[in-house]
């Protein structure tokens, strides 16, 4: 029942679903970073929801980190319930969504094509409303994708961003570094039998927060996404600076935490975060390739050695989606298609 559900299989699906785009996307990303160049882009604004939304957030650090672009979330009521667009400037207007079919989203894409901006879009739907709207498609080369959580499109969108930031700064080393990419990931999914035995432990859990900041608030938002639709437990998103800043008073003995704390510029900051939140009894599963980090928590949730810190939500969200699974099959939950909820949301 478990190998056999949708979830599961896409899971471990996202290895090839990396290769194909690696194999098959980069004509599409080059006619992208020749539009980019052409059009004089000063900013990047991002219209997705819900998990494209939190590929987003990846690309507002990697793009402005690696490319010196400011990237900001677009407001889609302001698009299509207001009426009231804001002036989109040198702006690319980049629409990101596994269906396509949003209307708020592709709303977004054709006010940028009347204000004459480049709208690039990246989809799992080639054919899709977005699609459509868009002067460059990038495609996730995902297949279909049946469970209702989207993991596998998630790494996909990450993917493609990863590519184009690495394009744009025509930067080899990082080039080459995607390359290794599915094989971190492989390398992470050997952990699913081990990661079932951990989730027991959670069972029960009734309410979590996940930390992750950097590159890492992304992996934060969309743990506690997937955590959220799976297992129906309240979980929320924190970046560890806005965490001390009023919710440290949540922490009790035996509160329920998972730390996104992989090597990089953020790992002393999240160490020293553990440390505050073990000291008020924290129950804190940890997700690192650092040994000594992953022995400051109570569940060591492993990644391989030898990734870059930009290049890490794409491999440390893995973990989490195999924790979220085994949680809601513990609880015996109908992880493929979790209640009240559908694969296309179409939002206005
Ligand atoms: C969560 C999930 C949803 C979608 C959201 C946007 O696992 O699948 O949050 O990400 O409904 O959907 P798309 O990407 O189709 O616009």
């Amino acid at each position: 029942m478990l190998l056999e559900s949708f979830l599961y299989r896409e899971i471990h699906e996202q290895p090839a679903v990396m290769q194909r785009v690696l194999d098959r996307e980069l004509p599409n990303i080059q006619r992208l970073v020749a539009a980019i160049r052409e059009h004089q882009i000063e900013h990047v604004v991002i219209a997705a929801r819900g998990t494209s939304d939190n590929a987003a957030r990846y690309a507002q650090y990697l793009l402005g980190a690696v490319n010196g672009l400011l990237v900001t979330l677009a407001t889609p009521s302001l698009f299509l319930l207001y009426q009231r667009p804001p002036r989109l400037g040198r702006a690319l207007v980049l629409g990101i969504s596994q269906s396509g079919r949003s209307p708020d989203i592709v709303a977004v894409l054709h006010e940028g094509r009347r204000q004459g901006v480049l709208t690039p879009a990246i989809t799992n739907m080639p054919d899709s409303p977005l699609a459509q709207a868009a002067d460059v498609v990038l495609n996730l080369q995902a297949g279909v994708e049946q469970a209702v959580a989207a993991t596998k499109t998630y790494t996909s969108q990450l993917t493609l961003i990863a590519l184009l930031s690495a394009a744009l700064a025509d930067d080899q080393a990082m080039s080459a570094m995607l390359l290794q990419l599915p094989a971190f990931v492989t390398a992470t999914l050997e952990q699913a039998a081990t990661i079932g035995q951990y989730a027991q432990r959670y069972r029960f859990m009734q309410h979590c927060v996940v930390i992750g900041r950097g590159y890492n608030y992304a992996t934060a938002f969309e743990l506690a996404l997937k955590l959220k639709e799976l297992t129906y437990s309240s979980v929320e998103p924190y970046s560890s600076a806005d965490f001390l800043h009023g919710p440290l008073a949540l922490v009790e003995p035996g509160f329920p935490m998972i730390a996104v704390a992989p090597s990089g510029v953020l790992l002393p900051e999240m160490q020293a975060f553990i440390a505050t939140v073990k000291e008020r009894g924290a129950d804190v599963v940890v997700i690192s390739d650092s040994a000594e980090t992953l022995a400051l928590g109570q569940v060591p949730l492993t990644l391989p050695a030898g990734i870059p810190e930009w290049l890490s939500p794409i491999v440390a969200i893995v973990p989490g989606q195999l924790l979220a699974l085994h949680i809601a099959h513990s609880r015996g939950y109908d992880f493929d298609q979790p209640r009240g909820i559908r694969k296309v949301t179409e939002t206005r």
